[in-house]
Order: C-alpha cells, then structure tokens, then sequence
C-alpha cells in the first residue's frame, strides 16, 4: 500500500476505529512519505519530533479548515483565530495571553481542586446502582469541572459545553465524505454561534465584576494588547475549554479501559508495584486521545528526515503512529507501564507544545492514583460493550459502561 492509499484508508470507518494496523503498514514504508497532492505523511518517531520542532514548519490552518472558507462558516472563523493554527508573531501573544496558569507553579496551585473534584465524583460513582457509563459519570466531568473551575464558568453552565466541544471539535477531524463534513460542520456552525454568545456574556460580567479567573486574567491580556479584540478573546478562550477536556476525557477512557484488557496493572496500581505516573505515560504511548496533528512548511529549504519539503507542503503527522514506532520502541504493541524514557508524541511538540500538558497528567494521575484502590472490584459491565467514537484526530469512547464489582455481577 502506498502512502496515499493509507491515509484514505485510515479516514474509512475500520481506519478509524483500529489505525494501528496501518501504521504497523505506515512504518514499513519509512519515516516519511509523500501522500500526493502536496502532502507528506510522518509516522516515525524522530522524524515527527523533527517537524514539530522544526522553525521552519508552523501550524497549518488546514487542520481546522480543511479547504473550507472561514468566511463561511462561523465555527471555522472562530477556530482560525486561535493559537493552535497561529504563527509567529501572532502566536507568542496568544499563548502569552493564557500560559500563566498552565505553568508547574500554576498547575500546582490546582492539585487541590482536582483532588476535591476527583473525590467528589467518585462519591457520586459509590451511589451508582449497577451498570453506570464511566465516560459520562467521571471520564466527562473530571476534566470538565476542573477547566471550568479556572475559568470561573457556574456549575449550572458546565453540562451544555459537552455537546458544543463535541461539535466544534469534529471540525478537526479530516473527512473522507465531503455530504459528512458539510453536516458537521452545520453543527459546528451552531455550537459556534452558541459559545460566541455565551463567553461574550460571560466577559462582560467580568469586566463589571472581576474574579480570580481565567477568564478574568484573559481580559486583562486583552486590556494589555496581548490579545487584539474581543473576537479573538472569545476564540481562545473557546480552544481552551474544548482542548481542556475533551482530550483529556479520552485519556481517562482509553486508560481504564486498558485496565481493564490488563488486571495485572490493574492490581499493581492498587498495591503500589505500578506506578502511576508511568502508567499515564504508558496509556498516553499505546492509545493516545490526539492522534494526528498537522505542520505546514513555511519557506523553502525544509527537510524531514532527509525528504525535502517545499513551502505550502502538508505535513500530516501521525502521532499514534510514532509513538509505537519499532525504531524508538522495544516491542511497541506491548502495553508497558514500566517502559524507561518513554517521552511520547501525544502531546505534540515544539513552539505549539500541549499548553495543558501538566494539567491533563495532574488530573490522570489523581484519577488512576484513586480508582483501583477505591472501587477493587471496578470492571466492564457485563452484556454491555464499550463504543468507541467514530473519530480519528480524537481518539477515544462514547460510552464505557462499567460496574463497581464485576465480581459480585458475575455471581463469584
Ligand atoms: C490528554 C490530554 C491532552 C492531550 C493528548 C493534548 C494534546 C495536544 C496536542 C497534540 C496539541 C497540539 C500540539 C502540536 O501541534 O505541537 C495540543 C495543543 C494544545 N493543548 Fe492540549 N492536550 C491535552 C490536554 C489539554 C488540556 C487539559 C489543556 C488546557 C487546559 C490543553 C490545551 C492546549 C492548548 C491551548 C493547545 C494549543 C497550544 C499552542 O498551539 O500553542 N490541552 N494539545
């Protein structure tokens, strides 16, 4: 199979529900190969780490456009303002405009809340009676609450936001059917609208009544020229709650249901011989919730891996790919939380670097720290499969139904 056969296979509905076979595939082609059409494929470790960092590469509106006119379409033009499609100099400014929080003094300062937040959910989980789906019960509301916390957003508001991160975030997803991207992004286009009213309320209450918030320190980058207008306070204020739980939703998804193919982590959790900061390294390594990002080459003179590569040139960066490349990883199908130097791609790389990185590992931390321990008996609900989604940028489950002692539920 070449290059471009794989990259359509991988947007067809078996690609995007196992990718691993094919960058299995993709690996055997090389690190790098162009896919047609101005497009260059990376599966390869230190070739993706390479174009991530790469100063001459930067980020590609395509990723959230993919052809279509922002002009358009309101979910892509408040999409296009934020800094995950930014290039310098805009982009400084626009992570300047939001980095404090998310620096290890400022994640730190949040330990206390993910914890209150963890517990809390874990009570309610207690309540359950019988099967209960642990991505909307925990894997949802972890991550949710906690972003929503920092940015001073009521707990009455916080529900509405799962459906329009949903919808906004499906327009980064490549589409193989042009009938399905057209659909998608109509639901975008809404969720757009919808955020756009919410956060210029919501930035209007705190101009008048200012609070020791996100969004409140937002508004002072605003006031301080960081950030140019209320447009572009309104877009990245939006990137930042849908990337804030969204990815890390499926990391706690993909992650207890790797525990649940592997009790024997499972049980080292529990008494202490695995621990758990390499096995969230290790979830983030075998199934990571962002699979795909994107680089565009931003002058001539570029090369990955030795190909050149012409400025406008695509660059689709398998990241799933690279982290279980055979040339970084001994056995890379094998799930291994005692792997040494693991340093997987999941969370990108270079000036666009995961902002959240440390929250996201924060919050994973205390969840998989908390939940063998506090529900031994946690386990799949019987007769009730997990379903994945139906994406392949953000991997992860719709539902992963479970009970709290699949002992006691399978008569033992
Ligand atoms: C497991 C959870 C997460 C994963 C796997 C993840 C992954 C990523 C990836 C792959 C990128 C693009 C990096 C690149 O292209 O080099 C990114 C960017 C970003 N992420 Fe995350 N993320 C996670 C959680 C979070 C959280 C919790 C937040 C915020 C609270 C967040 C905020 C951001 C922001 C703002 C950017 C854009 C940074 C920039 O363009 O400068 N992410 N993330």
């Amino acid at each position: 199979m070449d290059a471009q056969s794989l990259v359509f296979q991988l947007l067809t509905p078996e690609g995007r529900a196992d990718p691993y076979p094919l960058y299995a595939l993709a690996h055997e082609l090389g690190p790098v190969s162009p896919a047609g059409d101005g497009l260059i494929l990376v599966c390869g470790y230190e070739a993706c780490r390479q174009a991530l960092r790469e100063p001459g590469m930067g980020a590609d509106v395509n990723l959230v456009t993919w052809g279509a006119d922002p002009a358009q379409h309101p979910s892509l033009a408040m999409l296009s303002r934020s800094l995950l499609v930014a290039n310098a100099p805009d982009h400084g400014r626009l992570r300047a405009s939001m980095a404090q929080m998310f620096t290890a003094r400022g994640v730190a300062a949040l330990e206390e809340d993910v914890v209150r937040i963890t517990d809390a959910l874990l009570d309610d989980l207690q309540r359950a009676d019988g099967a209960v789906d642990f991505m909307d019960a925990f894997a949802f509301r972890l991550p949710a609450h906690v972003i929503c916390d920092t940015m001073g957003i009521p707990e009455a508001d916080r529900a509405r936001f799962r459906g329009y991160a949903a919808d906004l975030m499906a327009t980064l997803e490549p589409a193989s059917d042009p009938a399905c991207h057209e659909a998608g992004l109509a639901a975008a286009d809404r969720a757009a609208v919808e955020v756009d009213r919410y956060f210029t309320d919501l930035i209007r209450a705190r101009r008048a009544d200012p609070g020791d918030d996100l969004v409140t320190s937002m508004l002072s980058a605003r006031d301080e020229g960081l950030l140019r207008d209320d447009d572009e306070l309104v877009a990245n204020l939006a990137s930042l709650l849908l990337a804030g739980f969204e990815t890390t939703t499926h990391l706690l998804g993909n992650g207890l249901r790797l525990l649940f193919e592997h009790p024997d982590v499972m049980s080292g959790l529990r008494d202490g011989t695995v621990p758990v900061d390499g096995f969230v390294e290790e979830v983030l390594r075998h199934d990571s919730p962002v699979q795909l990002s994107n680089r565009v080459a931003l002058a001539d003179g570029v090369s990955i891996a030795g190909l050149p590569v012409p400025a406008g040139t695509h660059v689709l960066l398998l990241l799933g790919a690279a982290n279980r490349d055979p040339a970084r990883y001994a056995d890379p199908d094998r799930f291994d939380p005692t792997r040494d130097d693991s340093r997987p791609l999941s969370f990108g790389g270079g000036a666009h670097y995961c902002l959240g990185a440390l929250l996201a590992r924060l919050e994973a931390t205390v969840a998989f720290g908390r939940l063998p321990t506090r529900f031994p008996g946690l386990g799949p609900a019987p007769g009730a499969a997990p379903t994945r989604r139906d994406r392949i940028v953000l991997r992860g489950h719709a539902s992963l139904p479970v009970v709290l002692d699949a002992r006691e539920t399978a008569g033992i």
